[in-house]
């Protein structure tokens, strides 16, 4: 049997990043043989073991044949006659497609090395098509990769195109299309995602609410916090869409909040200071900001980006003063005898008193 390194890995190492995660393709070996050598099965759908130390993937070379719809629809065959290059055949992308053996000879039969220095994302074979999921797997690519200056090859941007119009999109499940976009909302560019998805017609089909706003998307890529991708990507979608898009996905809560949170008080955000005393007080409490202050100066921070793109005020400065003022601690009240009810109201009091003696209400 030989084993290569392939994947992420090889394609990692020639880039000079740091490697994630060693996927091992070992060649000319049985079930049993690896059984007997210590590593342990874990492949459900495919022979994939554990090495018994590193515990590394090490799947059996195999070649795939669709036979249904949907991304589950595979049959395999891992015997021992399948040769590297069958393997590495079946894979999504060039620059995924190559393998080093263990004396360091690059094994390139589709000429991945060169698409790296060229920047270019192309697949590998015709059977790119045979799973949607590679379609947010390049999007995911390209916004990871985008900083490097790598771009799409036209040809598989087309390819995408027929995957789409063949309705292949409509089957992916959600929780595939929610992995690769949390995903991508970790990139260096997740702004990406959605511009290769909306090139090829799967953000149509996937996120028909979503508009995408090219300054907006420039302007969010200073930010590094995949919530506040989030959130800022889904700016301009309505709320009954964003609850949509976030039941259709399962999105977690603490994404759903954000975007809900934005979308809700951005236009209060900006009309703050045409308001009294008791809606500020009032906004501070519905975004929850006494209790949730991470979140709330995470939602300041997007108002800021949006603002600066639609040159409307910037109220961050003014909210942050009042919400200092008004960030009284329960301790500091004397609430000896005073009902749940009591209580709440001389909070509100105080600090309603500590937002009006602002001098910018007594200008
Ligand atoms: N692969 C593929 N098609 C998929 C998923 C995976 O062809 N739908 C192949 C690619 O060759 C890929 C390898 O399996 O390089 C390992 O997949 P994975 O670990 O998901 O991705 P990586 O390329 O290692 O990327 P990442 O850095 O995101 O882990």
């Amino acid at each position: 049997m030989k084993i290569y390194l392939v994947g992420g890995a090889v394609r990692d190492q020639l880039l000079g990043l740091p490697i994630q995660e060693k996927d091992w393709v070992v060649v000319g070996a049985t079930v049993n043989e690896m059984l007997q050598q210590g590593f342990r099965q874990v492949g459900k759908d495919f022979p994939v073991f554990l090495h018994p130390k590193t515990h590394e993937e090490y799947a059996l070379a195999r070649v795939e044949r669709k036979i249904g719809k949907g991304y589950t629809g595979f049959d395999f065959d891992a015997s021992s006659s399948v040769t590297l290059e069958d393997d590495l055949l079946r894979r999504d992308l060039t620059i995924n497609a190559m393998a080093l053996s263990a004396e360091g000879e690059l094994i390139d039969p589709f000429h991945g090395k060169e698409d790296l220095e060229n920047k270019i994302l192309r697949h590998v074979s015709k059977a790119f098509v045979e799973d949607p999921v590679r379609i947010l797997r390049i999007a995911r690519f390209a916004a990871r990769f985008s900083q490097f200056g790598f771009t799409v090859a036209p040809e598989t941007m087309s390819l995408m195109k027929e995957m789409v119009n063949a309705g292949e999109v409509d089957a992916l499940v959600a929780e595939r299309v929610w992995k690769e976009w949390e995903k991508a909302l970790n990139e260096k560019n997740p702004e990406k995602f959605f511009e290769v998805l909306f090139e090829c017609g799967a953000l149509q089909v996937l996120f028909p609410a979503i508009q995408l706003n090219e300054n907006l998307m420039k302007a969010s890529s200073v930010i590094s916090d995949p919530e506040m991708q989030f959130a800022l990507s889904l700016f301009g979608v309505s709320l009954v869409d964003i609850t949509s898009i976030c039941d259709r996905y399962r999105v977690p809560t603490i994404f759903r909040e954000l975007a809900i949170l934005l979308t809700t008080f951005y236009p209060v955000y900006i009309k703050i200071t045409e308001y009294p005393a008791e809606y500020l007080l009032d906004f501070l409490q519905k975004t929850d900001s006494f209790r949730r202050d991470v979140r709330f100066k995470k939602f300041l921070k997007m108002c800021e980006i949006i603002a600066a793109v639609y040159s409307q005020p910037q109220s961050t400065a003014f909210i942050m003063q009042a919400f200092e003022a008004a960030k009284i601690s329960y301790l500091e009240a004397d609430l000896k005898g005073l009902t749940g009810k009591q209580i709440g109201e001389l909070i509100y009091q105080k600090r309603l008193n500590a937002i009006k003696a602002l001098s910018f209400y007594h200008q």
